[in-house]
Formats: structure tokens, sequence, C-alpha cells
């Protein structure tokens, strides 16, 4: 297999974890594409997707025919612990802004960063917490910075951090984080 961006390496670790029956978290449905990619994985299992904009929550249920294994919430992912039971076998996060949206309306560093922290919280025994990050450009460096920091800060003796770059890439390429819980709850 090849990986040409984090998409690809995104799907091999929901290839390696996800099972039937998994509930799973979409932090940034956006376009819908991470969530119907989630769907495909968890069988009669559930995806809570998450976006702040109507127009991202419209546009994702359309990508996934209205799947009633979707339940879409209009709420930050900071907020995630509110609407998600624990337990959950993966997170799934794409920062940035809306692609064919107002570039205006991002992600910001510290409600990823309370996210991710519940979605620590919330991950069951065996799972993973993937973020896709992007710099330079009209993402910039300041959240890529403040969520490395933050996932650079996470406990080795519980936490499996990785980073996904390319050495020999221009351009600043989006860099995808992995998380993997190390020991049982
Ligand atoms: C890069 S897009 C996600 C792309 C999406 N995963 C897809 O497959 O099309 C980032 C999304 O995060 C959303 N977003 C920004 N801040 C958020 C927050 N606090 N909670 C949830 N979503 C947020 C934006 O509205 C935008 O739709």
């Amino acid at each position: 297999m090849i990986f040409r961006n984090p998409k690809d390496i995104l799907a091999f670790y929901i290839s390696r974890y996800l099972m039937d029956g998994d509930t799973a978290v979409d932090a940034t449905a956006g376009n819908g594409a991470d969530t119907a990619a989630l769907l495909r994985a968890v069988g009669n299992g559930k995806v809570y997707a998450f976006d702040i904009q109507q127009k991202a929550i419209e546009a994702a249920r359309r990508a996934v025919n209205n799947d009633c294994r979707a339940k879409f919430i209009l709420d930050s992912h900071a907020e995630m612990d509110k609407y998600v039971p624990a337990g959950i076998r993966c997170a799934v996060f794409n920062l940035g802004y809306l692609p064919g949206g107002d570039h205006s309306i991002a992600t910001k560093a510290g409600a990823v960063i309370e996210a991710i922290g519940k979605a620590c919280s919330l991950l069951g025994d065996s799972g993973f917490i993937a973020v896709t990050m992007y710099r330079g450009g009209d993402s910039g460096y300041e959240e890529f910075e403040a969520v490395s920091r933050y996932l650079s800060s996470l406990d080795h003796r519980k936490w499996n951090v990785l980073r996904f770059d390319y050495f020999n890439r221009p351009n600043d390429p989006p860099v995808l984080a992995v998380v993997e819980r190390k020991i049982a709850n």
C-alpha cells in the first residue's frame, strides 16, 4: 500500500481498528467524506459527526444519503462528552476550514485540544484518535504548533503518539497525528 496522503494513512488505521458494531466520532464532519469512510467500517455501529456549521452538517448528511447510523450534531467537538457514550473505537479530526466554504470559519487550537482530551477519555481499551493538521497558507502555523505541543505532552506510558509526515514533499504538507491507547482503562 502506498501512503499518498494522510487520508490513505487514516484509511489504513480505520481498516486495522474498526469492527462491526463499533462507535466512532467524526469531530469535523465538513463535507462528510470522513463520516462516510467511518460508516463503511462500523457495520451495525454508529458514527457521531460534529460540525459548528449548519451548511457542513447538511452537506455531510447528503454525502451519506441520510444514513440513520450517523448522528449529526451541530455543536463544537469540545462538547463531545455531552453527546457521545464512553467506549468509542476512534475519533477523527480533520482540522482547518470547510472545503468550498468560508475560510474564516476554521478549527481553533483551544477547542481542538479540549476535544482531543475528551476523546482520550471516551476511547475504549483498543482505539485511536487521528488528527490531520494543516500548516502554512490560510491555516498559518499557530494551530499546528499548539496542537503539536499538546500531543507531545501526552503521557508516553499511557499513549503512543505517532506523527506521519513527508520528508521530501514541498510546501508544508499536512501532517497526520495518531494517538493510540497503550494500556487498558
Ligand atoms: C477540513 S473541514 C473537515 C473535512 C471533512 N472531514 C470532510 O471529510 O469533508 C473542517 C471542518 O471543521 C469544522 N469545525 C471548525 N471548528 C469546529 C468545532 N469547534 N467543532 C466541530 N467542527 C468544527 C468546520 O466548520 C469545517 O467544516
